[in-house]
C-alpha cells in the first residue's frame, strides 16, 4: 500500500486520521508542522500529503508550493479550517489535488485519498504516453531526416517525400477520432478557400490545405473513453481533451520543413478565439497566428454542419447565423468576411464531400 504523509498541528486529528487510513491498509507517517514534514520526505517517498493549511510557522500553502516544485508527482490534498477556505480555493491553483474542511468525516477522507491515488496513477500514464510519442516523433523526424540526406533528392523528390509523410499522419489521425477522412479533406478545402480570398499567395494557401488537416493529429493521445463519449464531457474530461493542442504541437514542432511547422502552428492555435477566451494560451485577436484563425472557422463550420455523436448537423444557413452571432467573439471578422465572400465555393466542398 501507497505511503501517506499527514501534516497537521492538531495531535488530535492527526491520530484519528492515521487509525482511519491504518484501518484500510495505507501506511502512514505524521508530521506536526513543515519542518518536519521536509524531514520525512527526505527519508521517504509519499504518493500522498495531507497538509493542514493554517499551521504554526512555515504555512501549508508555503509548503505546498515546495512540494509542486520538488516532489511533482506527490499528490497534495488540503485540509482547512472554514475560516481559510480562499486559501484553499488558491491551493488548487498552486496545484492540490483537493481540499477537505475541518471537521474531516471518515468517509469524505479516505475517498479524497482514493481519488487522489487515481488521479495519480492516471497522470503518471498521461506522462509516460507522452514520453512515448515524444521519443516515437524524434524516431520519425530524424529518419526523415536522414533520409533525404542521404538520398539528395531534387527539390521535387523532397516535396513529394513531405506530402507523402502528411498524408500518413493524416491517416493516423483518422484513426483515432471518430471524424471521416471526409472531414479533414474539408477542412483542408475550407481552409484553403478563406486564405485565397483574403489574397493570400497560392503556394501558402496549398500548404495550408496540407497542413490544416493534421489540425486534431494531437488527439492520438487522447483515449477513446473521452473521444468517443457520446454525451457532455466532464470538466475534467474537457480538459483533458483540450491537450491535443498541445500536444498536436509537440509532435509536429521543431521540423525543418515550413510546411510541418505550419501545421504545428495550427495544432496549436486552432482553438484559441479572437477574444482570447480559447484554449491553450487564450492568445487574443491578431497575436494568434492567421492560419490558426483560419483553421478555428473552417473547423467550427465543418463541426455545425455535420453530425455529433451527441446531436444532428444543423442547417448551413443556421450554421453560418451561428458563426456570425459570434463576430469577435470567437472569430476573426475579416474571416468572416471572408467566409461570406467565398462561400459558394465553400458550400460546393461541402456537398462534394460529404460523410
Ligand atoms: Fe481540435
Amino acid at each position: 500500500m501507497p505511503g501517506l504523509l499527514i501534516v497537521d498541528d492538531d495531535a488530535a486529528l492527526r491520530s484519528w486520521a492515521r487509525r482511519v487510513l491504518n484501518a484500510q491498509g495505507y501506511e502512514c507517517t505524521v508530521a506536526s508542522d513543515a519542518d518536519g514534514a521536509r524531514e520525512a520526505l527526505a527519508r521517504q517517498d509519499f504518493s500522498v500529503v495531507l497538509l493542514d493549511v493554517n499551521m504554526p510557522g512555515e504555512s501549508g500553502i508555503k509548503l505546498l508550493a515546495y512540494l509542486r516544485v520538488e516532489y511533482p508527482t506527490t499528490a497534495v490534498l488540503m485540509v482547512t479550517g472554514e475560516d481559510d477556505l480562499g486559501l484553499a480555493t488558491a491551493s488548487i491553483e498552486l496545484g492540490a489535488y483537493g481540499y477537505m474542511v475541518k471537521p474531516v468525516r471518515a468517509g469524505e477522507l479516505l475517498i479524497n485519498v482514493a481519488i487522489a491515488l487515481y488521479r495519480r496513477r492516471r497522470e503518471a500514464e498521461m506522462r509516460r504516453h507522452f514520453e512515448r510519442l515524444e521519443g516515437s516523433r524524434e524516431d520519425t523526424t530524424g529518419a526523415l531526416r536522414r533520409a533525404l540526406e542521404a538520398s539528395e533528392l531534387s527539390p521535387d523528390g523532397a516535396a513529394a517525400i513531405q506530402s507523402e509523410a502528411m498524408r500518413r499522419l493524416v491517416r493516423l489521425a483518422e484513426f483515432r477520432d471518430a471524424e471521416t477522412g471526409q472531414h479533414m479533406v474539408r477542412m483542408g478545402r475550407y481552409c484553403e478557400l478563406l486564405a485565397l480570398q483574403r489574397g493570400l499567395p497560392e503556394e501558402y494557401c496549398e500548404h495550408l490545405r496540407m497542413a490544416s488537416e493534421l489540425h486534431d493529429i494531437g488527439k492520438v493521445a487522447i483515449g477513446d473513453r473521452i473521444l468517443q463519449k457520446p454525451g457532455k464531457l466532464t470538466v475534467a474530461e474537457f480538459e483533458v481533451l483540450k491537450t491535443h493542442a498541445e500536444v498536436g504541437h509537440q509532435l509536429l514542432a521543431d521540423s525543418d520543413t515550413e510546411l510541418m511547422r505550419m501545421a504545428a502552428t495550427i495544432a496549436l492555435t486552432h482553438h484559441e478565439r479572437w477574444d482570447g477566451g480559447g484554449y491553450p494560451h487564450g492568445l487574443a485577436g491578431e497575436e494568434i497566428p492567421l492560419v490558426g484563425r483560419i483553421a478555428a472557422v473552417a473547423d467550427v463550420f465543418d463541426a455545425l454542419t455535420n453530425d455529433r455523436v451527441y446531436r444532428p448537423a444543423f442547417p448551413v444557413g443556421l450554421a453560418v447565423n451561428m458563426m456570425e452571432a459570434e463576430r469577435g467573439r470567437h472569430f476573426d471578422p475579416a474571416l468572416l468576411d471572408a467566409m461570406h465572400a467565398t462561400f459558394d465555393h465553400i458550400d460546393q466542398v461541402r456537398r462534394q464531400h460529404a460523410d
